[in-house]
């Protein structure tokens, strides 16, 4: 697995993943519907992680589409293509790959998804390059991913350790050079790759249940060796005992707001 992403993956992750997934795939899929996804399509999903969305994908383009899903994660093809094995699905194609080595699929899709991976590594528009490459002619790419993480969140009734959770995420995501503000620069973005009809939105979801609120204390466990060179032992288990405090609270809280985009390869 490449260096670069900073995250857990496999098992140690899955749970919050999956939250996540919960979280914001409605938005997500009824986008791709509003934007071309289609029956009978062959999909490219890169960075597929947990597989939750390439079980969608798979249903939604039928027995007569295929989706290949790529993830340069061993681990994470592991439980996607188990996922996908129990769920009875057999058309995808899962691939322990890397975004940057897509030519070696020697295939061309009709449409390309992808959502949180390309802002962990370097070099964006060459990897945005690297996925138009292997689109057909006419076909869409559609990326998720955060805008200006940091900023734009909120909690009611406020609560520190939220607005503490934010501050340390930019912190972490910073030092470890994540593109910070990438979704603000998808709509250029695309421009510059020249690609046409350009959709965009946002989607901001509200954190309400404890189950949506314990990503934040699940993504800071998981990330303990990380927090703890931003933080000492004893101000990390308390800042864990505050967020297991408000995931039991009545307070919500706004998470990652997300911009999502969608283009067409002339
Ligand atoms: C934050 S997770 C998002 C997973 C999934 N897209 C989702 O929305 O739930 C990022 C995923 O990208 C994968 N990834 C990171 N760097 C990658 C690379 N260079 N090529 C392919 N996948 C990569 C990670 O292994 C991880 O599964």
């Amino acid at each position: 697995m490449s260096q670069e992403y900073i995250l857990a993956v496999g098992e140690t992750d899955r749970q919050r993943l999956e939250i996540l997934n919960r979280m914001y795939n409605p938005i997500t899929q009824y986008f791709l519907t509003q934007n071309g996804l289609k029956q009978g399509m062959t999909v490219l999903e890169v960075g597929c992680g947990t597989g939750d969305m390439a079980c969608w994908l798979a249903n939604q383009i039928g027995k007569k589409g295929k989706v290949v899903a790529i993830d340069n994660s061993s681990a994470q093809i592991k439980l996607s293509s188990e996922k996908a094995k129990n769920k009875g699905i057999n058309n995808i194609e899962f691939l322990c790959l890397d975004v940057r080595d897509l030519a070696t699929l020697n295939q061309q899709f009709d449409f390309a998804y992808g959502r949180w991976v390309i802002s962990f590594l370097p070099d964006q528009h060459s990897i945005f390059q690297n996925i138009l490459s292997v689109l057909k002619s006419g076909g869409i790419l559609s990326y998720e991913t955060a805008s200006n993480v940091g900023e734009g969140y909120f909690s009611y009734p406020a609560t520190p350790v939220v607005a503490e959770w934010f501050k340390i995420s930019e912190q972490f995501f910073k030092k470890n050079k994540f593109c910070l503000d990438l979704g603000n620069q998808l709509f250029h973005l695309y421009g510059k790759l020249g690609l046409s009809n350009i959709q965009i939105m946002a989607n901001q979801p509200i954190m309400k249940t404890p189950e949506e609120k314990s990503v934040m204390r699940i993504g800071s466990t998981n990330a303990k060796d990380q927090l703890l060179k931003l933080m000492d032992e004893k101000n990390y288990q308390r800042y864990i005992q505050g967020l297991e405090a408000f995931e039991q609270s009545d307070a919500i809280a706004g998470f990652y707001r997300n911009i999502l985009a969608a283009g067409v390869k002339v």
